[in-house]
């Protein structure tokens, strides 16, 4: 089947800034991919090539234990990018990290869960930052929480199309800052 035929018979996952992201399905050997089809932009962030080839650079550079918090880049061919997808089994639930700390913020165990992994995989990408290829567009909705249970989050960074400069530390204060409101706002409900 065609890689556009393959895309329009998907279902949609979400609908991005620079287009549409459709799965889970199996391609080129892989058993759960997405794919991710590029509006026409002028833009370079807009460019299917460019993020696959920065994805693939980043998957490549990420050490051995890394490489749990990237998905696979497989393929790209014209406007569309295929990368594996976050779970790795139907069974495991994805969220972004936006959704998951909107859910769990009020839960201690959780929170202490995911805060654990966020600095994993923000280590992992300070790490590729230093040696000289940032991500370039790190916030929470770019960051997938996959887990069965929310006491075992695991954290996978995608969308590498972004290439300006390293926001790491606004991640960082984008988490604290999201957690400090929602208690607040729950002790101003009581
Ligand atoms: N590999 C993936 N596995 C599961 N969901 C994904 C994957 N890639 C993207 N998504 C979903 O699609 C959304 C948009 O993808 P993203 O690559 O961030 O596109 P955009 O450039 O439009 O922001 C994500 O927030 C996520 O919900
Ligand atoms: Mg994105």
């Amino acid at each position: 089947m065609s890689l556009c035929r393959a895309y329009n018979k998907a279902s949609v996952i979400a609908r991005g800034a620079y287009g549409q992201v459709r799965g889970p399905l199996p391609m080129l050997g892989h058993q759960r991919c997405v794919m991710k089809m590029f509006n026409e932009t002028n833009s370079p962030e807009g460019d299917p090539i460019r993020e696959y080839n920065r994805h693939q650079a980043a998957y490549e550079k990420m050490s051995k234990k890394c490489k749990r918090h990237m998905t696979r880049p497989v393929y790209v061919n014209g406007k569309i990018t295929v990368q594996t997808h976050a779970a790795s089994r139907s069974t495991e639930r994805v969220d972004t990290l936006q959704r998951f700390t909107d859910k769990f913020h009020s839960n201690t165990n959780v929170m202490n869960a995911l805060g654990k992994e966020v600095t994993s995989a923000l280590d992992c990408v300070l790490a590729l930052g230093e040696s000289g290829l940032s991500h370039g567009n790190l916030h929470g909705g770019n960051i997938l929480v996959v887990y069965t249970s929310p006491d075992k989050p695991k954290i996978k960074i995608i969308d590498w199309g972004g290439g300006g400069a390293s926001n790491n530390k606004t991640m960082a204060a984008f988490v604290q800052k999201r957690i400090r409101a929602k208690r607040k706002n729950k002790s101003r409900s009581r």
